[in-house]
């Protein structure tokens, strides 16, 4: 194995060591080019490491998706929700006392001012949830102004707690908003994944339960969507932490990320795209019209797994436990054969495009009443726990520094400014 990088320029030679499979991209600058100190050039950052984290580990060839060391796939047959968050934030699997406390600690938090209803309120009734839902958690800020304090252990706790226990409120009073139902507060009686489901769709009952197996079918989702390391959103998180944001300004950046259809936005995409196909017999036209540049599979590819994604394995297991309960939708039969034709194909096998954790969500999400518009409010609950997590590591993590990246200038070079009049 190569411990070091040799660069030779003929004027200069340098020696770069390689540790952790990296070099550090500052030793380049030791060659002058004509532009300045040499650099590297990186649209997407696809061969950059941004940042040291031991948050979750991803083998993308091999299908490995692991926080803190434990497997996805164990993660989300064992575990709780609130479990992976504490695992994330905190390095190890909790005791029952550490559990209870850290339940404790984040549901005493899941009320939120009045006011926030308000901002919600003001929203047209046909806004999208995800505008609503960045709006009124940037909010919190504003509420707790003493969470700018970053440098305090016990505030970034404190706030850290009070985000992931408010999240499920905010995001349901974003859907009752636009269903015109008034927000229902939370009960100490129901768990974090039960309670928010009551919160969404309770309506005259007194005390509102869901199915068992519909209420741990959302939580192992939860538990799939808590952190995937450094995506979209948890990089924009960590670029607004890096300047020294609180964590609400912070997780608002990282849920306007997540909106975009390439990240988070995927499993809305895939539903209207299985809609838009309607029937099997259509699925190898659209199979055509994708190879022929006419859009992409929705729910297909990604930019880390160059193979199955391990939760989407996971949610196919989901899907077929949702549907025993609400009866069979039959997109799932076109999705079944959009997999089926792709996977055979040379053009996805050759470019390694497999389907990912949003190809079967959204069939999930939609058996469970959800309008599709909610589908990414849906990933941005759970993903509050990485955030939090990413966030606190960002900030404490004394090799960083404020996130600036460099450019390769393409533009004019120095030239007379011209008089309106001679334009
Ligand atoms: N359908 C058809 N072709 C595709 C697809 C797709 N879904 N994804 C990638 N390709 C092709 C792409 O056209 C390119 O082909 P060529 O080399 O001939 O130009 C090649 O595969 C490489 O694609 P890329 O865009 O350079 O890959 P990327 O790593 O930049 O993008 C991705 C990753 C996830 C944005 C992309 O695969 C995609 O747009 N997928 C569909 C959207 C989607 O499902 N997103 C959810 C991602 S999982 C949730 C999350 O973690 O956020």
């Amino acid at each position: 194995m190569a411990d070091s990088l040799q660069i030779s320029t003929g004027e200069v030679t340098a020696e770069l060591p390689i540790t952790e499979g990296a070099v550090r991209a500052t030793g380049l600058a030791v060659v002058e080019t004509d532009r300045g100190p040499l650099a590297s050039y990186d649209p997407g950052f696809v061969n950059t490491a941004a940042c040291r984290s031991s948050i979750t580990y991803i083998d993308g060839d091999a299908g490995i998706l692991e926080h803190r060391g434990y497997p996805i796939e164990e993660l989300a047959e064992k575990s709780s929700f609130l479990e992976v968050a504490y695992l994330l934030s905190n390095g190890e699997l909790p005791t029952a006392t550490q559990l209870a406390d850290w339940e404790y600690q984040v549901n005493r938090h899941r009320l939120v001012h009045e006011n926030v209803y308000d901002i919600i309120k003001s929203f047209r009734y046909d806004a999208h949830p995800m505008a609503k839902l960045m709006a009124s958690v940037v909010s919190q800020m504003t509420f707790y102004p003493s969470s700018r304090r970053i440098a305090e252990p016990e505030l970034r706790e404190l706030n850290a707690f009070r985000l992931l226990g408010k999240m499920p409120t905010l995001a349901a009073a974003t859907f009752r908003h636009s269903i015109g139902r008034h927000p229902v507060y939370p009960s100490d009686e129901l768990g974090y994944v039960e309670n928010f489901l009551a919160m969404l769709f309770q309506s005259q009952q007194r005390v509102w339960r869901s199915d068992p197996r519909l209420t741990r079918a959302l939580e192992v989702l939860f538990i799939l969507h808590a952190d995937h390391e450094q995506n979209c959103s948890t990089t924009a998180v960590r670029t607004v932490a890096s300047s020294g944001n609180d964590v609400y300004t912070a997780a608002a950046a990282g849920i306007g990320a997540l909106f975009g259809p390439l990240h988070g936005g995927a499993n809305e995409a895939v539903l209207k795209m299985l809609r838009e196909i309607g029937s099997l017999d259509r699925v190898p036209e659209f199979i055509q019209g994708v190879k022929n540049g006419r859009g992409r599979l929705m729910g297909f590819g990604h930019r880390v797994y160059k193979n199955y994604d391990p939760r989407a394995k996971v949610i196919k297991q989901a899907v077929d436990d949702v549907f025993e309960v609400r009866g069979m939708n039959p997109l799932l039969d076109i999705a079944v054969e959009l997999e089926k034709i792709a996977l055979n194909d040379d053009y996805f096998v050759s470019r390694k495009l497999y389907p990912n954790v949003d190809f079967y969500s959204g069939l999930i999400y939609e058996a469970l009443n959800f309008p599709s518009e909610m589908f990414t409010v849906l990933f941005a609950v759970p993903r509050t726990a990485g955030w939090i997590a990413h966030w606190t590591e960002q900030l404490t993590d004394p090799d960083q520094r404020i996130i600036r990246p460099k450019q390769l200038y393409t533009g004019y070079e120095r030239r007379t400014y011209v008089p309106m009049e001679d334009r």
